[in-house]
């Protein structure tokens, strides 16, 4: 079972706590894209957890996804909300938008960790570059794997939408640090007054440590890390990240 075919259940789990990344993004893209009114893509989309609260603030936003049952979720909200952005299918590695170019892109919650080999990180970083705007920027959002100290292997956490409750666990199953694959397995559980579901996911993502982030980016050439946040969201406070960070929020300007 594929979790992100359960649009419903993965809206509400993921949008838990979801106030300081969404009030960084709108903060990082006032102090860093050179217009007031900056025009965004959000790469792999999903439900629209994020997108649609930016356009409420009066983003234009575009989004897309390989998922169809996250794009006609996050479509129906946009409609029954009468809210609009652009929202189409496409794959992270060759989407196209046929000219079209952004003042910003964004990515967080380990999506670009999907892409399971640097050859395809490359290409989409390309790709993204490509639909920027000359010194546009990228905010990629992902977990690391500390040089020191061990991750957390198990996160659980509860979320609530009206009468329905989303209980979420993700576990690492595996780390591979030759493949550099983490294999995880999520167990949504979703409760209302007359059903309680359980659905189970397991899948890989790939592992980068602070070093084998900074090479990819590097070796790309597409972008340069302009700045580097934490779990805090704090906008008013770039970090330095050291070999014990576990996530970083990277805010890379297109290499010009
Ligand atoms: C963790 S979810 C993030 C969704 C959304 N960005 C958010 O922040 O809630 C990861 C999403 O990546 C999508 N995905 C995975 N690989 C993809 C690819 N190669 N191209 C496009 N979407 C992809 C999945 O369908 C899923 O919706």
């Amino acid at each position: 079972m594929n979790w992100y075919n359960l649009p419903t259940y993965y809206d509400v789990s993921f949008s838990h706590e979801m106030r300081e990344e969404l009030d960084f993004l709108r903060s990082a893209f006032r102090q860093y894209c050179k217009t007031p009114e900056p025009r965004l893509l959000e790469p792999a989309c999903g439900s629209g957890r994020l997108i649609v609260p930016l356009v409420r603030s009066g983003f234009d936003c575009t989004g897309f996804d390989l998922n169809d049952n996250a794009l006609k979720y996050l479509q129906q909200k946009l409609k029954r909300n009468a809210l609009s952005a652009t929202v189409f299918k496409g794959d992270m590695v060759d989407f196209s938008m046929n000219g079209k170019k952004y003042d910003a892109a964004y990515c967080t919650v380990d999506t670009f960790r999907h892409l399971l080999s640097e050859k395809k990180a490359i290409q989409h970083l390309g790709n993204v570059a490509k639909h920027l705007k000359k010194e546009g920027i990228y905010i990629l959002g992902l977990h690391l794997i500390p040089e020191r100290g061990v991750a957390d292997k198990i996160t659980r956490w509860s979320a609530r939408r009206g009468g329905l409750t989303v209980k979420t666990s993700i576990e690492m199953l595996a780390l591979n640090k030759k493949e550099r694959t983490e294999t995880l397995k999520v167990i949504l559980n979703a409760i209302t007054k007359t059903r309680n579901e359980k659905f189970e996911s397991v899948y890989k993502l790939r592992t980068y440590s602070l070093k084998q982030f900074q090479k990819v980016i590097a070796k790309s050439k597409y972008f340069e890390i302009e700045n580097v946040y934490d779990h805090h969201y704090d906008i008013s406070h770039p970090v330095k990240l050291s070999a014990t960070s576990d996530y970083g929020v990277f805010v890379l300007r297109k290499s010009s």
